[in-house]
């Protein structure tokens, strides 16, 4: 294998736009990329104390795994950085399993769920329903109805529509639903297009600017059966820059004084959903939870003084920041293909069935080469699936060592939010297993999907 050095390129073949920074130590263990606790013993990556190449021997590749310390550790964080008086909703969507609520609950969080299927995997883990908001742009009459048979805290209505069908279905019930009017405050986050969600140009919420939030909120406060207790705005995901939050608590802090004016009502409850960054490659730099939660009070506290209003109660929501970072995807290495001057092509038993972030977002990632040490030179990589598509991508640039060859274990970070929960069976490949790790031991949280499980769908 020959190692590509950056610019080594001649003929006519265009170089590849990138230079990505070639790092001193291919195998360095960054702390603030991969989860609390992993490092190399031996030469090996070890995640809460378990050897790789272990994991692998004992669950089959590609596995994701999930450092169980690493998510309590993010509660925790984010506990004490909001403090008492913010209901941290943990966004399901992210990744959501029976043991992962477990924990969460455990830590004192309470639960967003967006669908009638993470509504029935909460409460089998035996969430309490009193600690769940639901979401959704669109949640059907079925769901809405679980949602309120189980008593979830609140729901968050995201159109017209729903203020007629929730009512219907509170009043069917016998109860007085708490609810929340989700609002587009117009703000353009700085973020990949598809998870930006508060500029106008979209389907969620109510828009503050035309007066539809303001209609929404007088429709559900003359439904008897619907009891509004607050505002959500949820600007987007993968967010580093806090000033799209300091808008939004501005926009949403003067549509609580407009509704007081108005209306005369002064609704207790703000919630600033999720979005929070973090770091996939060395280029990130993701904003300190405790910094954030020490502005965004002070936005709100500062928006609500101008305006003489009391300071609700704050709720947000992450789901990636809590997650994310916990979350490593271990591949075994099939080919590697030297498309001569161009780049090397490594194919690993996974990919966009796993992992679509790639894919959809150009989200980069980073990995290493986690089975053994090498101290061979370094060849600039594409990490790439084994599925039929060239835009089948796990890892678009990195530098990993040239002396790489089949079997050798591919470990890419920061693979625990949106990678599990969005995975697919493109060409009928099954879904693999999530893994917990902690203190030396493994434990599976979802098991591997077999194509025996597949086909038990195709009834001929
Ligand atoms: N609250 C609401 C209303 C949301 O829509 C979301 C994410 C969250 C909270 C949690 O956001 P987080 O803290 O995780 O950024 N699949 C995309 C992300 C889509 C996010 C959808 N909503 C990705 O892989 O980047």
């Amino acid at each position: 294998m020959r190692a590509h050095p950056a610019g080594a390129l001649h003929g006519d073949v265009t170089p590849p736009p990138h230079p990505l920074r070639q790092p001193a130590d291919l195998g360095f263990v960054d702390p603030a990329i991969w989860p609390i606790g992993a490092e190399r013993v031996g030469g090996a990556m070890q995640l809460g104390g378990c050897d790789v190449r272990d994991l692998l021997a004992k669950h089959g590749s590609p596995a994701y795994v999930v450092v169980e310390d690493d998510v309590r550790t993010r509660c925790r964080n984010y506990k004490a950085a909001f403090g008492e008086d913010t209901d941290i909703y943990y966004a399901a969507k992210a990744f959501l399993s029976k043991a992962v609520a477990r924990w969460i609950l455990d830590e004192g969080l309470s639960l967003d769920v967006a669908t009638g299927g993470e509504l029935a995997t909460a409460l089998a883990a035996g969430f309490p329903a009193e600690r769940i908001l639901m979401h959704g742009n669109n949640k059907s009459s079925e769901e809405m109805t679980a949602a309120v048979a189980a008593g979830v805290s609140r729901v968050v209505i995201d159109s017209e529509h729903e203020i007629a069908r929730l009512a219907h279905i509170a009043e069917a019930a016998g109860v007085v639903q708490k609810v929340l009017v989700r609002v587009t405050v117009g703000v353009e986050a700085h973020t990949h297009e598809f998870i930006a969600t508060a500029h106008e140009d979209q389907k969620f919420g109510f828009s503050l600017s035309s007066g539809a939030a303001m209609e929404a909120v007088r429709r559900v406060i003359a439904s008897p059966s619907l009891e509004l207790v607050g505002l959500h705005s949820h600007i987007g995901s993968q967010i580093f820059d806090t000033a799209g939050f300091e808008v939004a608590a501005h926009r949403v802090v003067g549509l609580l004084a407009a509704i007081r004016d108005a209306i005369g009502v002064t609704l207790p409850e703000l919630d600033l959903g999720g979005g929070l960054g973090i770091a996939y490659t060395d280029e990130d730099d993701p904003a300190d939870v405790a910094e954030v939660a020490k502005q965004l009070r002070a936005i709100v506290e500062r928006e609500c003084a101008a305006a003489d209003l009391p300071v609700p109660r704050l709720a947000v929501e992450p789901g990636r920041a809590i997650v994310g970072p916990a979350g490593v995807t271990l591949y075994e290495v099939g080919t590697v293909k030297d498309v001569d001057h161009i780049r090397t092509y490594v194919s690993v038993d996974g990919g966009m069935s796993d992992n679509i972030r790639t894919a959809l977002y150009d989200s980069a990632y980073t990995c290493v080469l986690a089975s053994r040490e090498s101290d061979a030179e370094p060849m600039l990589a594409r990490v790439v699936g084994k599925h039929c598509e060239a835009g089948d991508i796990v890892v678009r640039d990195v530098w990993l060592p040239a002396d790489l060859a089949p079997g050798d274990v591919l470990a890419v970070a920061a693979t625990g939010a949106y990678c599990r929960s969005m995975a697919s069976n493109y060409n009928a490949v099954p879904r693999p297993p999530v893994i917990a790790v902690k203190g030396g031991t493994s434990t599976v949280l979802l098991r591997r999907e077999s194509v025996d499980d597949l086909l038990a769908l195709d009834l001929g």
